[in-house]
Parts: structure tokens; sequence; C-alpha cells
């Protein structure tokens, strides 16, 4: 039994052309968080949250899955035991690429969340602070992504797939943000081989067993066909 475990962050879909957050003129350099990723900005003005994510919403759209997002749904396909991916990203790649059952612990820019009933919904390209709720019809709709300050989704389910991990391994991610930037302890503790893969080491460097530096479109497909030769 080998069950491995795969966190992604925002480097994976960056050779797709959807910019990081902390890269140098990423997102939140272009964009102040707690204006734009809080509930607290939210309220201050909804309009500014919602064209920050409709904006985000139409370049996802446009965005292909790239060779790194191919190779994972390839190793889902191929490794005899389970492959687990849960990203923090909330583009929809990772299911276009042809992974399944990809675990969104900071929601998807696809869905629409109402605020006071806790409807959830497909949401439309572009969201308003008019919008009605599709079930209350209060108009209190936000985009179902996870802000700073708030509980990332499946926690429960992640530690629980992270206690049975024999191989975990963190992709395209600078691991600033915590809870996921703590997941490699998790794996640890486990006993997990751990692996690394990223444009540069991140700040979390010193606590993986390997560590793979280059393009996720290079890294990935090389370390998957590592692991399937080795099956
Ligand atoms: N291939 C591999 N890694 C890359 C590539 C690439 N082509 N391009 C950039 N990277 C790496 C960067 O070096 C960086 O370490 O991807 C990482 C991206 O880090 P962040 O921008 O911090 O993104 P992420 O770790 O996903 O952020 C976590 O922060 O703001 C929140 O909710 C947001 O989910 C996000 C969370």
């Amino acid at each position: 039994m080998e069950k491995i475990v795969i966190l992604t962050g925002a480097g994976i879909s960056a050779e797709s052309g959807l910019g990081t957050f902390r890269d140098e003129g990423g997102l939140w350099a272009q964009h102040r968080i707690e204006d734009v990723a809080t509930p607290e900005g939210f309220a201050r003005n909804p309009a500014l949250v919602h064209s920050f994510y409709n904006a985000r919403r139409v370049q996802a759209a446009k965005a292909q899955p790239n060779a790194a997002h191919q190779a994972l749904a390839r190793l889902q396909r191929d490794w005899p035991d389970e492959v687990i991916v849960v990203t923090q990203n909330v583009d929809g790649l990772h299911e276009a690429g042809g992974s399944q059952d990809v675990i969104h612990m900071h929601g998807t820019l696809a869905g629409a969340l109402c605020s006071s009933c806790g409807h959830r919904w497909k949401s439309a390209e572009q969201m308003t602070p008019a919008d009605p709720c599709s079930r209350c019809g209060r108009p209190t709709v936000r985009p179902d992504v996870v802000w700073f300050g708030e509980m990332p989704y499946f926690m429960d389910e992640i530690y629980d797939h992270l206690s049975g991990a024999r191989i975990f391994a963190a992709i395209g991610t600078s691991g600033q943000v915590y809870p996921a930037a703590a997941f490699v302890h998790e794996a640890i503790a486990a006993g997990a081989q751990t692996f690394e893969l990223n444009l540069e080491p991140s700040t979390g460097v010193l606590h993986f067993d390997n560590i793979l530096t280059g393009p996720a479109t290079q890294t990935v497909p090389k370390w998957v066909d590592d692991l399937l030769k080795r099956r």
C-alpha cells in the first residue's frame, strides 16, 4: 500500500498563464489582501471583491491545463494505490487535465455561496453584489472561495488522508499559508517520504526529504515517470 497525497499551489498553474500570489509582480503585489481576500474587505466593498474574482474567473476559463496537471492525472490512473490531489488553487485546471476527486481546500472560482443561508451553486462568470441567492433570494452572494481568517474546507478529510500517506509532495506552493504549509509535518509524522517540487526552494524546504527544483511542467512529469518506474 503506497498512498500518495499531493498538495498543489499557484505554481502548478503558472505555466498555464495564471499568475501566482507571492512571486514578483504576483497578485498580492497588485491587490491588497485585506481588500480582496478577507471577509472584512468583502463587507466594506463587495463590488471590488466581485470584480477581482470576476477577472480571475474569466482568466481561468481561458487557461488550459499544462503538462504538470496532466502528469498528476496520469499518476492517478496508473499508480496501484490511492493518489489524492489536494489543491489550494481555485482554478479548475486539475480537473481539466484529467484528475479525479480533487479536494479544493480554498474553494473554487466556479462556485457561488450565499452567506445568509449557506446554499452553494455554480456561479455566473460575472457576479455582482445585487445577485440574489438561488435559494433564499437574499442579495448576499459571494464567491465560494476561502479568504484569510476563514477555515479551509475538507480539513478532517485531508488530515485523514495525510495520516495514511506513504508519499507526500508539495508542488508549486510557497509554503507561507497555513494550514497547508504544515501538511508536510503531518506526512512526516505518518512516516511518508516527502518531496518538494517548486521553481525555487520554498521557505519550508528544510522539511522535505527530496527537493526537485525547476518549472512544474518539467519536474512533475519526470517525478511521475520515476515513481511509475519504481512501482
Ligand atoms: N513551476 C513550479 N513552481 C512555480 C512556478 C512554476 N512554473 N512558478 C512559480 N512557482 C512557485 C513559486 O516559486 C512559489 O514558491 O510557486 C509558488 C507560488 O507561491 P504563492 O504565490 O505563495 O502561491 P500559493 O503557495 O499557492 O499560495 C497559497 O495563498 O493567498 C493565498 O489563497 C491563496 O491559495 C493561495 C495561498
